[in-house]
Formats: C-alpha cells, structure tokens, sequence
C-alpha cells in the first residue's frame, strides 16, 4: 500500500531524521516545510525575505504563505505519489487547508505519526545542533508554541483514527523500527 503521512513531533523530537530514514526504506517523498522555508531563506526569494526573522525568533510563519508554499510542492506530486509531511501541518487551522488541499487532488492520508519526546531532551539535543534556529532563546520559543499550537493537532488526528505513538527517547534506530512496526510494515 502507498503511505501518505504526517509527522507530528515538537522541535527536536527526530521528525526530520525519521522523513529520512522512512523515505529511503519505502522510496517516498520526505517534505519538510522547515527544509524548504530554509531553502527559500538561503535563496534570498520574496518568501524567503518575508519568513527570515519569524523563523529565527522561532514563531510560526503565517499560514496562508504556508498553504501557498504547500500547494505549490502537492502540484508536483502524482495522484499515486506516497509521500511524508514533516512539519506541516502545524496548527488545526492548517489541518483544515491541508485537509481540502489533499481532497481536491483525491488523496487520502494513511497516518499521523507522533514522535514523543520529553522537553528536557529536546533541549538538549537542539541546542547541541547549532542550526541558526538553535539558540537557547528561539528552541524555548519553538518548544511553548508547539505545546500552544500544534499539539492539538494530536487530538485532531486522534479523532480520525490516523495517530500512531512512538517513544522519541529510544535510539534513532530504535525509533525507525517503531514506526515500521506502528505502519505494520515489518
Ligand atoms: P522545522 O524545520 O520543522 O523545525 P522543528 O519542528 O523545530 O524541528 P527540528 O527540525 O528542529 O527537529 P526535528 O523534529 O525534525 O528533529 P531532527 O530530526 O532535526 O521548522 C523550523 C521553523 O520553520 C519553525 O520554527 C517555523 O518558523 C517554520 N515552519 C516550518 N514549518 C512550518 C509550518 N507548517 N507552519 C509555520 N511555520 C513553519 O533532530 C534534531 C536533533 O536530534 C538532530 O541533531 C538529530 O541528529 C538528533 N536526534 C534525532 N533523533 C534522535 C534520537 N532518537 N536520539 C538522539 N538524537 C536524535
């Protein structure tokens, strides 16, 4: 069967590390809007201009160039495309865009996999990173808005029977098995 998934993780939970891991084993797409948010920034383009200081105070961008940046990166994908979301969607309003972006293309998501990490962890492995997003400041901030505006999305998925747990503290490779195991894909 095709995966289409989301990964849902607060900062630092390996939401970026297992896109990777799992987009090798099962030859799909990871899209991580931060990766491509980064990208826009590097390039210097307009969106990138407009996103720099938001990211780097570790606030959200603003969900209408969100779902701008979003629908453009669906349009290249194929109706029988699988693909992982790391990062987006990130809050519920977000959730309901990306609901009737994938709808009008037909498509439906297999599961939302939650990579479960306590803080004090996530602290720690972001502030040894040292990404431009990395200071102990911005990591605070990343930290108390997924708590206030993406882990309501936990809820959301829930309800549509599409949430799978794993334990983020394990090992990478031990997480990886997780998720294999949560898609019965061992
Ligand atoms: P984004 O790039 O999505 O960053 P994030 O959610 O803060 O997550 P990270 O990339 O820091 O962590 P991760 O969970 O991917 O962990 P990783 O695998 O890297 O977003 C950045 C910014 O872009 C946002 O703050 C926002 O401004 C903007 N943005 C992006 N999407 C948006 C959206 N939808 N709406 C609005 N704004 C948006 O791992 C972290 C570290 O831990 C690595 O060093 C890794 O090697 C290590 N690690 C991973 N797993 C393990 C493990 N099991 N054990 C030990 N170490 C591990």
């Amino acid at each position: 069967m095709v995966q289409r998934l989301v990964f849902l993780g607060a900062p630092g939970s390996g939401k970026g590390t297992q896109a990777a891991i799992l987009s090798k084993k099962l030859g799909i797409e990871a899209i991580s809007t931060g990766v491509m948010l980064r990208e826009a920034v590097a390039a210097d383009t307009e969106v990138g201009r407009r996103v720099i200081e938001i990211m780097t105070s570790g606030n959200l961008v603003d969900d209408a160039t969100m779902a701008e940046v979003v629908k453009e990166r669906i349009s290249f994908l194929e109706a029988e495309d699988g693909f992982i979301f790391d990062g987006y969607p990130r809050n519920l309003a977000q959730a309901d865009t990306f609901d009737e972006i994938l709808r009008d293309r037909g498509i439906t998501l297999n599961a939302a996999i939650l990579i479960d990490v306590p803080k004090d962890v996530l602290t720690q492995r972001l502030i040894e990173r040292q990404r431009l997003d990395d200071t102990e400041a911005a990591v605070g901030r990343r930290i108390e808005v997924y708590h206030q505006q993406t882990e309501p999305l936990v809820g959301y998925f829930e309800s549509r029977q599409l949430l799978r747990k794993v334990d983020g503290r394990l090992t990478i490779e031990e997480v990886a098995e997780e998720i294999m195991e949560q898609l019965s894909l061992n």
